[in-house]
């Protein structure tokens, strides 16, 4: 086993430019289709000569662009195109990239997110500026028709310095028809040459057909293409010697990241999908979510936390936290049940709705009735203009980038930094003294590098995961908070792995079900909460008793003398444990599944997206 170990690449839209000897339209389209796998919302191109930009976008498939096209015809061989995942202004044409100034003499296509774009908007609208979308793109585009006098690298040298947020930004202009120039911050960018032209690309398979030698441009650096090739600098004009990747792989695997499966690159991915969606929202210890301001917890009496499946475990992760924090009468349902539960839902109720594709029938008909009776209703989704998002009278959206495998993972600890966020905000809107608040927000912050320490453990996992190969059961058990990462473990283990997996809380194992509990029956058991884990270690012992083979998860600190397996997560805020702890059983679950042949993305009877009630 190879274990993965690779790049942030993280990518929510795609990029493509070309200048070069040949047509630049079926190349941007091509290399379009090849990241097509991660999903978007629109379309657009635009193609240049010194008389005049071409731009064409739409809403939807890619295929509705190029139908719109009479591809052939367009010679122009310069050109830049992107597919959009909506983070800014829902999916829509004026929404879509690429975004041009209005004298149609620059174009822009970008990736990511600028944080500070409404107050770079203010200023340029107070300069005359006019816009014509919703998106924070938007504004690059602007700053560059400001600052641009001729020279395109020192506008975009002045224009990045502007920017806070993640980029990466691809641009073309009439006056320079043969160039294209990239930036990038935080958000990847590789740039190829072949004897045909010079490519960029926000992600390595739209380039992977025309070269296998790339250059992956760093933080900080930016690029001009040429016909003839390409040259890279620093943000300050320097310019810098090209560090050349060459790609081993094939396309397919490309899509992949490199890695054997979507699943095992989102697992990966969880990093940087924890940093976006923190972007923005911490900032100098201050949480900024200005959607819950529209929130009136003065009237509110009940919480109700509702979803299926594994986001489903992220509400009872958020049910806990309200306990803790928010002094309310709090529940968490399965989406499904709602509606007939006959649960208290009015004017003092909030209802809040956790769904990665916002598209889940169950959460949407549970959330249309909770509105019809009056409640405050919150939607927290992966998928920007998702029905969700269009019914709940707000949405707070995860940064988790699109997800392909069908088992959820960077959407589920995604779901669980923003749910403490937004309970923790809400606690504090309120004058509430929450416990350990600061250091809590800290270890939030630290949550990227303690999930990395985590995929470091992957041989550890893969090793363990070995114990289920003559096995068809797993029992996972602990208490507290805990229970959250032992019920989302045991789901991850049986929607890909196909092995039965029992959740328990751990001190309700003597009330009957150790009578399953025989010799090398699998015990994963997670002890992380200090108030209980004693008494877990305890429950553990009376399984090890009965001959399970047990893999303990704990923290740095738990006395665990006679265990053989033991993994400790670093020191962290007991309440964020469940973070670190779910990698680990992500980890788990899919050696588990690799080990048994299974075919980890699309496990067999699952849909990712469940839209029939
Ligand atoms: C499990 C999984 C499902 C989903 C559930 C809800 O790995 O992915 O249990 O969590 O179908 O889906 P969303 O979050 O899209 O509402």
């Amino acid at each position: 086993m190879i274990y993965a170990q690779k790049e942030d690449f993280f990518i929510m839209c795609g990029i493509t430019g070309f200048t070069g000897k040949v047509p630049a339209l079926p190349i941007l389209l091509k290399g379009l289709e090849s990241l097509e796998y991660r999903g978007y919302d629109s379309a657009g191109v635009t193609l240049v000569t010194e008389d005049a930009l071409f731009t064409q976008k739409r809403k939807g498939r890619l295929a509705d662009l190029e139908s719109s096209m009479d591809v052939p015809s367009f010679m122009q061989t310069t050109g830049i195109g992107h597919t959009r995942w909506a983070t800014h202004g829902v999916p829509s044409q004026l929404n879509s990239h690429p975004h041009t100034n209005e004298k149609e003499t620059i174009s822009i296509v970008h990736n990511g997110i600028i944080e500070n774009y409404q107050s770079i908007k203010e200023k340029l609208i107070a300069l005359g500026y006019v816009f014509q979308s919703d998106t924070d793109s938007e504004v690059i585009v602007h700053l560059l028709d400001h600052y641009y006098q001729g020279d395109m690298m020192e506008a975009i040298q002045k224009t990045v310095q502007q920017l806070n947020g993640s980029y990466a930004i691809c641009v073309v202009t009439t006056d320079h028809p043969d160039e294209v120039y990239v930036a990038k911050d935080s958000s990847p960018m590789v740039i190829g040459h072949s004897e045909n032209g010079s490519y960029c690309a926000s992600d390595i398979p739209a380039i992977l057909e025309y070269t296998k030698d790339v250059v992956i441009l760093e933080d900080g650096q930016m690029a001009k293409l040429t016909p003839n090739g390409v040259a890279v600098f620093d943000f300050a004009g320097n310019a810098l010697e090209t560090k050349v990747t060459h790609i081993p792989y094939d396309m397919n695997a490309a899509q992949k990241g490199g890695y054997t499966t979507f699943m095992e690159k989102e697992i990966y991915e969880q990093p940087v999908a924890i940093k976006e969606t923190m972007r923005g929202i911490i900032d100098h210890g201050q949480i900024h979510l200005p959607q819950l301001d529209a929130v009136d917890m003065q009237k509110i009496q009940y919480v109700h936390f509702v979803a299926c499946g594994t986001a489903y475990h992220a509400c009872l992760y958020a049910q806990a936290l309200v306990q803790k924090w928010l002094g309310r009468i709090v529940t968490c349902v399965a989406a499904s049940e709602f509606r007939y539960g006959n649960y208290p839902v009015n004017e003092n109720t909030l209802c809040v709705f956790v769904t990665q594709s916002g598209e889940t029938a169950d959460t949407l008909a549970a959330l249309k009735m909770s509105k019809e009776k009056g409640a405050q209703c919150i939607a927290v989704t992966n998928v920007l203009g998702s029905s969700i998002s269009r019914y709940a009278d707000q949405t707070l959206y995860t940064s988790a980038g699109p997800e392909i495998a069908v088992a959820s993972t960077k959407a589920f600890t995604t779901q669980l930094v923003l749910l403490t966020l937004m309970v923790f905000d809400l606690a504090k809107k309120e004058g509430r003294e929450i416990a350990d608040g600061d250091a809590i927000l800290k270890d939030l912050q630290r949550m990227p590098e303690i999930v990395k320490e985590m995929l470091e453990k992957a041989p550890l996992m893969d090793q363990y995961a070995h114990f289920l190969d003559n096995q068809y059961d797993a029992y996972f058990i602990g208490r507290q908070m805990d229970y959250v990462g032992v019920v989302e473990g045991a789901l991850k283990l049986k929607e890909i792995s196909y092995v039965h997996a029992d959740a328990y809380l751990a001190g309700e194992l003597k009330h009957g079900s150790i009578a399953l509990i025989e010799k090398d029956t699998v015990v994963v058991a997670l002890a992380t909460e200090p108030s209980v884990a004693a008494k877990t270690i305890s429950n553990i012992e009376e399984t090890v008793a009965r001959g399970a083979n047990v893999i303990l998860i704990t923290t740095q600190q738990q006395d665990a003398p006679g265990f053989k397996n033991v993994i400790r997560i670093p020191d962290i805020h007991p309440v964020l444990a469940t973070i670190p702890v779910t990698v680990l059983l992500q980890l788990f679950a899919y050696y588990a599944a690799v080990h048994k042949g299974r075919d980890v993305d699309k496990p067999r009877n699952l849909a990712k997206s469940v839209t029939v009630e």
